[in-house]
């Protein structure tokens, strides 16, 4: 019998979802409205930070992230090569300058050692920031890359796009939620479809920043404020008498039109509803994949089960990484590669990356392959897809 094709993420609309839009749909808002505030203070609760600004997609997010951090021309930001583009190109974008530091092979998360190496061998003042990733799921240890930051005087930009819900546990032993802000700058989250949270397109910066989130705000929409307090032109020039016009604004800066509709909101905040639900279900399958995996002698590495992993993706290494690729397309089982190292993508060979700069994260971009990871996965398919890598290998 011919299966249904497996993806390797996919979302899930329910019944609720498609209401919630609807609803919305149906309101005087369909931009920048009432939904968005509430999603803001919903997401800000949900990952534990002050605040949330939501925004048109995730690359938006990292976009005015980097420029309320004040990123400029020849500014030297570190990020890893594991990750996809949009981590990096965001210092593109405000004409900083990426410097790609290796991955540590065991977590597939950037290095810190490698990052320490780095800061230790330049002048100080040669780095003004750092873009961790929270890849596959896995929350990086902010705690420590805090610690760092503050020796060196960096701000730290968390790319939390494939973690919301995922934590690390600090030094206490606490949990420490991915976007909560508490070591970094400013954090970030797509809701593209294959992400835990779908709404279409759609981003969120997290902060405990008031200054940024201001900052976060008026950038998000072309740089203009409304609020009489914060004007500088006068009130004679604006075309009042004693106070300023209804009609008046200005625009302070230069920003963008990054918004996110209202009918998008609602349907992400839908989903938040079911955040956690999906996060257990990842984890069910990712124990599932651990199990079945473990001491297969053609396994040479994989995300495994890690507490506070959020399992946007379930990583396998292997040889012949191809030749499985291509089996599971035969049985129409999707899996992906997660990623292509940026620093080899030809946009950023230009800059003088080439292949050996990052030994760890070329090596795992050989074996590395994604398997299917979404909470509607069914055990019967898990286990079709569980059956199909071993046949491969004991053919
Ligand atoms: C790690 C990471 N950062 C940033 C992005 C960009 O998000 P978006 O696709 O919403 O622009 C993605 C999305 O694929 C991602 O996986």
């Amino acid at each position: 019998m011919e299966n249904k094709a497996i993806p390797y993420g996919r979302q899930d609309i329910t019944g609720e979802d498609i209401k919630a839009v609807i609803e919305t749909l149906q309101s005087d808002y369909l931009t920048q409205g009432p939904k968005i505030a509430e999603f803001e203070t919903e997401f800000a609760g949900y990952v534990g930070s002050k605040y949330a600004v939501a925004v048109a997609n995730g690359t938006a997010a990292l976009h005015l992230s980097t420029l309320a951090l004040g990123v400029n021309v020849g500014d030297k930001v570190i990020t890893t090569p594991i990750t996809f583009a949009a981590s990096a190109n965001c210092v593109r974008y405000c004409g900083g300058e990426v410097v790609f530091a290796d991955i540590d092979p065991a977590t597939y998360l950037l290095d810190i050692d490698k990052v320490r190496a780095l800061l230790e061998s330049s002048p100080m003042g040669t780095y003004k920031g750092i873009i961790p990733v929270d890849f596959a799921g896995r929350a990086v240890d902010l705690e420590a890359y805090k610690q760092l930051a503050d020796e060196y005087d960096l701000w730290i930009l968390e790319d939390a796009c494939h973690a919301p819900g995922g934590f690390f546990l600090d030094s206490q032993g606490s949990r420490q939620y991915c976007g909560s802000s508490r070591f970094a700058d400013l954090a970030i989250f797509s809701f593209h479809p294959v992400k835990h949270i779908a709404a279409g397109e759609g981003g969120m910066v997290t902060t405990n920043d008031e200054k940024l989130y201001k900052k976060l705000l008026q950038l998000r929409t072309h740089g203009i404020v409304k609020s009489e307090g914060a004007f500088t032109n006068t009130i004679d020039f604006a075309g009042g008498k004693e106070t300023y016009p209804g009609w008046y604004m200005e625009m302070q800066m230069l920003g963008y039109n990054y918004r996110l509709t209202d009918f998008q909101a609602a349907l992400g905040m839908s989903q938040l509803k079911r955040a956690d639900e999906g996060l257990q279900r990842r984890k069910e399958l990712a124990r599932r994949y651990k199990d079945a995996f473990s001491g297969s002698p053609f396994i040479k590495g994989q995300s495994g089960v890690v507490e506070g992993h959020a399992y946007h993706l379930y990583v396998i290494e292997v040889d012949d990484r191809l030749g499985l690729y291509n089996h599971l397309r035969e049985s129409k089982i999707f899996a992906q590669i997660h990623y292509i190292p940026c620093h080899l993508m030809p946009y950023y060979r230009q800059f003088g990356w080439k292949e050996g700069d990052m030994p760890s994260a070329e090596a795992y971009y050989r074996h590395c392959i994604s398997l299917p990871m979404y909470p509607t996965l069914t055990s019967q398919e898990q286990a079709f897809v569980i059956e199909k890598v071993i046949s491969y290998y004991d053919r």
